[in-house]
């Protein structure tokens, strides 16, 4: 059963927490039916584009309806992997991973290697990851990987999703580049001069 308010309350604490941008190129990687996204590109990212990424053709064709149904044009979709995309290297703004079902954290690698390639490697880019695992240990896991792929993780929040079910979280991440530290470092030391 979907709660239509449930899904822009989401939706919305998505952007907050995530600081989506209304120009943001956004990439779903495991969109499903893509209600979320389609929503996302309508309301969210008007001057933005949503990429949506899933492998499985008959997902694809009941988005491309919900697409079509709610008139919107700025989102395309792909039959692809997540980790293999085709995408432009660089070329996201937010890349959101919602492959709810994967149970095993060492699944994901690949994937979370795809979502490094295709972020811009700037300090307002962002990873959305919504997950279903054990909060303890395979939270604990998630956060090891994204770590070790120069992620900071920012917030770790429940996530309440569109159909019942258990207990899901949303994790964002961002990326630490190498440009950000090198101007935390300049704004500090400028602040030091002044106290
Ligand atoms: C739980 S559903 C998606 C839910 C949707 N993102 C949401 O939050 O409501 C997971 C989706 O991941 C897709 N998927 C699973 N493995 C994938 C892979 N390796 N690459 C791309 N999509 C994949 C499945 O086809 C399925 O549509």
């Amino acid at each position: 059963m979907i709660h239509s308010n449930r899904l822009e309350q989401e939706i919305s604490r998505i952007s907050l927490f995530a600081d989506i941008n209304t120009s943001d190129r956004i990439v779903s990687l495991g969109s499903g039916i893509a209600l979320s996204e389609v929503f996302l590109a309508k309301n969210f990212v008007p001057n933005g584009f949503v990429t949506c990424v899933d492998i499985s053709p008959e997902m694809n064709k009941f988005a491309k309806k919900i697409q079509t149904t709610a008139g919107v044009e700025n989102m395309k979709i792909l039959t692809k992997s997540a980790a293999t995309t085709g995408l432009p290297t660089d070329s996201q703004n937010k890349v959101i991973i919602g492959l709810i079902g994967h149970q095993e954290p060492m699944h994901l690698i690949p994937v979370l290697n795809e979502s490094l390639r295709l972020l811009k490697k700037s300090p307002t880019s962002k990873l959305i990851f919504t997950f279903g695992l054990n909060p303890g240990k395979d939270s604990f896991k998630i956060c090891k990987l994204l770590s070790e792929r120069g992620f900071h993780i920012e917030e770790l929040q429940p996530y309440y999703a569109l159909f019942e079910g258990p207990q899901l979280f949303m994790l964002i991440a961002s990326f630490k580049s190498n440009l950000w530290k090198k101007t935390k470092l300049v704004l500090i030391s400028i602040l030091q001069q002044f106290y």
